[in-house]
C-alpha cells in the first residue's frame, strides 16, 4: 500500500495532466466525469489529512474568504504598452524603422504575429514552479495583487509543468471573457435586474478586481499568455515563437491563432486572414500584434518611453463607436412585448453601418438612462445584434428628458401593461394589434412551425399591410390571383408559395401547437403536450391541473395555455385552420413513467451535445419522467451539459447541483 503522500502526489499529478490537456491543449483524454471523480478522491484524501494540503493542489483554487482590500505589487520589470498602427502605411513605417535601426537594408524581418486580445493584462509570478503572485498591469510600474482571483481561473496553472523551468519565472498574458460567456452573463444580469457589463474587456477587468474569489470563480474567464517578464536562473529559447511553445509545454495556454511571418507582406496576410475570421472567433480581439521574433534583435532595438521598438499593434476597425441618439422607439413583438430601440445617426462599427440598436427592455433603458440627443457608445461584435453599451453623460444636451414607457401601444393604441416582477411591458391588443399580428404570422409560417417556404417575413408584412391577411387561417385561403397581383411577385413565385402553403397542410400536432404562438410554449413544450395528450381536443379540454401533469409545464405555462384556449377568437382560428384542411395524425397519449431515471427530477440542459440537439435531449428527459427547466436554480436536480456550456454550468457548480456530461447522460438514457 502506498503512503498517503504518494497517493496525494499521484492524484495531483493526474489532475494537473488532465487539466493541461483540457484547458491548454483543448484535447481532453478522459471524460469530465472521470476528472471530477479524481478531484473528489483528492478532496476526500485531503479532508482526512488537512495537514498535507499545499497551496498548489488542484483543490485549492477558490480560497475560503474574500480579501479585505487589494495590496500593491511593484512589477520587477515594467509592463509596457504597445504603439498602434491604424493603416498599412503606418505598419510599413514601423517595419522601415526596425530595419533602419538594425541596419538591415534588404531581407525581410521575421515577425511573430498574434491577435491583440481585448481583455485585461496580468502578470503571473512563479517561484520554484509555484504561482506566488498574480498582479494587474496597473500603471505599468505597480499593479494590484489579484492572486486570489487568478487562482480561480482553471487555465492558469498553479504549478508549472515539468521541471526545467527557471527558479523565478514571470509569465504575462491577457485574461479575457469569451464572447458567449459574456452574452450569457449579461442576459442573466438583465433578467435579475443586475448591472450588465459594457463589453467583454470590462467584464474581464471587473471580474479580476473582485474582493471575493467566489465571484470571480463564477465568471467564465480564460487566459492566453503572450510573453515572459522577469526571469531568474533559467534558460529561455531565442525567439518569441519558441518562447510561446515553451510556455505551452510548461502548462500555459497560448493563443492558437499565432504565426511566424516574413516581412510586412506576411504581417498583412495574417492581418487580413484573422480580420476575415474575427467575427467567428470565440473571443474579442481589437487588432493584431507583430513582434520581431528574434529576442536578440528585440534587445538591440530596446524601448522608447513606455513601448518597445520591436512590436506594434495593428488595430482593426472599432467594434465600438460614438454616435447620437435621434429617437427612442418601441417595437412590438409577437407576444406584444415592447422593446425599446435607439434610432441612431448612422455609424460604421464592427464592419457594418448601424442605425438602430436594441436597448433590450425598459429597465435596461432606464438603468443606462439613454435619452434622445445623447451621445452613446454603440457596440457590435461578431454577429451579435448592435446595442447601446453606455451613455456619455458629459455630452448630454440641456433639457434632454428620460424616456418613459408609453401607456398606449405605438402601433395599435391598446393599453400597455407591465405585470409585477416582469422586465417586459406588453401591448394588450393581441391579434388586434397589427404588429403582433404580423409577428404572429411570421412565427406561424417559420421553419420550425408550419414551415411554409417562400412565405417569408417581407411577404407577410406586405399581405398584412394590404389587409389581405389577418389570421393564420386566412393563409390557407390565399389564391394565385391574389398573390400574383402583389408588387414584385411573379406568377411563378406566386405558384411556388401556393404550393408550399398546400404542402404545409399536412403537419404534426406538435408543429401545429408551436405554430399557434402560445406564450411560453416553445418547441419542446409543444412536443411534450402532443406526446402527453395525443390529440388537440384533449388539450383544449384539459383543465389547468391536468396540463401541469405534462413534464415541462408548470403553473405559469399551464395558465398561459388555458388563457389562450379559453379565448373564443383563438378557437375560431384553430377551427378555421382545420376547415381549410390543416391536419395531423392523432396518436395515443403517452404518460411519463413514474419510475423513470428522471422521475420527479428537474433537469436543465446546456451547451452542445455531441449526438443530439438540446431539444432531443429534453424530449428524452421528459420521456424518462423528468421535468425540463430553462434555468438553473436551487430546485434543479441535474444539469446536463455539453461543449461550450457557459454560465449555467458555473452556476450549477456554485449551487452544488449535480452535473452530467454527455457521456454520463447517454449512459442514463440507454439504461446502462
Ligand atoms: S505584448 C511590450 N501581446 O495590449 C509588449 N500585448 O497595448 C506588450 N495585449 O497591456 C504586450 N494582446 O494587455 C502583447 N498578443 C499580445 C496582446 C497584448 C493584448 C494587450 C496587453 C497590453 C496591451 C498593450
Amino acid at each position: 500500500m502506498s503512503s498517503v503522500q504518494e497517493r496525494l502526489d499521484a492524484l495531483r499529478e493526474q489532475l494537473r495532466h488532465h487539466s493541461y490537456l483540457y484547458h491548454v491543449l483543448d484535447d481532453p483524454e478522459i471524460p469530465d466525469i472521470e476528472y471530477d471523480r479524481l478531484m473528489r478522491d483528492l478532496q476526500h484524501l485531503e479532508a482526512e489529512h488537512p495537514e498535507l494540503i499545499t497551496p498548489d493542489s488542484p483543490t485549492q483554487r477558490v480560497g475560503e474568504k474574500p480579501i479585505e482590500g487589494f495590496s500593491t505589487v511593484t512589477h520587477r520589470l515594467p509592463m509596457l504598452s504597445l504603439d498602434n498602427a491604424f493603416t498599412e502605411e503606418e505598419l510599413r513605417d514601423f517595419d522601415q524603422r526596425v530595419r533602419k535601426r538594425l541596419e538591415l537594408d534588404d531581407g525581410d524581418i521575421a515577425y511573430a504575429a498574434e491577435p491583440k486580445l481585448d481583455g485585461a493584462a496580468i502578470s503571473l509570478m512563479y517561484v520554484n514552479g509555484v504561482l506566488e503572485v498574480a498582479a494587474t498591469r496597473g500603471d505599468g510600474t505597480t499593479g494590484e495583487d489579484v492572486t486570489h482571483n487568478a487562482r480561480t481561473i482553471e487555465s492558469i496553472p498553479l504549478r508549472i509543468r515539468g521541471n526545467d523551468y527557471p527558479d523565478v519565472l514571470e509569465v504575462r498574458g491577457e485574461v479575457f471573457m469569451p464572447r458567449a460567456g459574456f452574452e450569457a452573463y449579461n442576459a442573466a444580469a438583465r433578467e435579475t435586474g443586475e448591472k450588465t457589463f459594457v463589453n467583454p474587456r470590462n467584464a474581464a477587468a471587473g471580474s479580476l478586481r473582485q474582493l471575493d474569489p467566489k465571484l470571480t470563480a463564477s465568471r467564465p474567464l480564460d487566459i492566453y499568455v503572450y510573453s515572459t517578464g522577469f526571469v531568474e536562473n533559467g534558460e529561455l529559447p531565442n525567439t518569441h515563437s519558441d518562447v510561446l511553445m515553451q510556455l505551452q509545454e510548461w502548462g500555459f495556454k497560448v493563443c492558437p491563432e499565432r504565426k511566424r511571418v516574413s516581412g510586412v507582406d506576411g504581417c498583412l496576410d495574417f492581418y487580413r486572414d484573422i480580420g476575415d475570421r474575427r467575427g467567428a472567433l470565440s473571443y474579442d480581439i481589437d487588432g493584431v500584434v507583430y513582434k520581431v521574433d528574434s529576442l536578440a534583435l528585440q534587445r538591440d532595438l530596446g524601448f522608447v518611453s513606455r513601448a518597445p521598438r520591436w512590436a506594434i499593434a495593428h488595430k482593426f476597425p472599432a467594434q465600438e463607436e460614438l454616435t447620437v441618439v435621434k429617437a427612442v422607439e418601441f417595437q412590438v413583438g409577437r407576444t406584444g412585448a415592447l422593446t425599446p430601440v435607439a434610432r441612431l445617426e448612422p455609424v460604421f462599427v464592427g464592419g457594418v453601418t448601424v442605425s438602430n440598436a436594441t436597448l433590450h427592455n425598459i429597465d435596461e433603458l432606464h438603468r443606462k438612462d439613454v435619452r434622445v440627443g445623447d451621445t452613446v457608445v454603440v457596440r457590435r461584435a461578431g454577429d451579435v445584434i448592435p446595442e447601446v453599451a453606455s451613455v456619455i453623460t458629459s455630452k448630454r444636451p440641456d433639457g434632454a428628458k428620460p424616456v418613459e414607457l408609453p401607456d398606449r401601444c405605438p402601433v395599435c393604441g391598446s393599453a400597455v401593461v407591465r405585470e409585477d416582477g416582469e422586465a417586459v411591458a406588453r401591448c394588450t391588443g393581441g391579434l388586434f394589434c397589427e404588429a403582433q399580428r404580423t409577428e404572429a404570422l411570421k412565427h406561424f409560417v417559420s421553419r420550425k412551425a408550419m414551415d411554409i417556404e417562400g412565405l417569408g417575413a417581407k411577404l407577410i408584412e406586405q399581405l398584412v399591410a394590404q389587409e389581405m391577411l389577418h389570421t393564420p387561417a386566412e393563409i390557407y385561403s390565399l389564391d394565385l390571383e391574389a398573390l400574383s397581383g402583389l408588387e414584385r411577385m411573379g406568377e411563378k413565385s406566386a405558384a411556388n408559395v401556393i404550393a408550399a402553403i398546400d404542402k404545409s397542410r399536412e403537419t404534426t400536432l406538435e408543429r401545429f401547437l408551436f405554430a399557434l404562438g402560445i406564450r411560453e410554449v416553445g418547441e419542446a413544450t409543444a412536443r411534450s403536450l402532443a406526446n402527453h395528450f395525443g390529440t388537440l381536443e384533449a388539450i383544449v379540454e384539459a383543465p389547468e391541473e391536468e396540463l401541469q401533469n405534462v413534464p415541462d409545464v408548470g403553473p405559469i405555462v399551464a395558465g398561459r395555455i388555458r388563457h389562450f384556449l379559453d379565448e373564443p377568437q383563438n378557437l375560431e382560428v384553430i377551427r378555421g385552420l382545420r376547415e381549410r384542411g390543416v391536419a395531423w395524425p392523432d396518436r395515443e397519449p403517452q404518460q411519463a413513467p413514474a419510475d423513470g431515471p428522471f422521475s420527479g427530477k428537474t433537469v436543465v440542459v446546456t451547451g452542445t451535445l455531441p449526438d443530439m440537439t438540446r431539444n432531443e435531449a429534453k424530449a428524452l428527459i421528459m420521456q424518462l419522467g423528468g421535468k425540463v427547466a430553462g434555468s438553473v436554480s436551487g430546485k434543479t436536480d441535474y444539469l446536463v451539459y455539453g461543449d461550450k456550456a457557459g454560465s449555467k454550468l458555473s452556476k450549477a457548480e456554485s449551487l452544488g447541483v449535480e452535473t452530467l456530461d454527455a457521456e454520463q447522460f447517454a449512459k442514463i438514457v440507454s439504461g446502462s
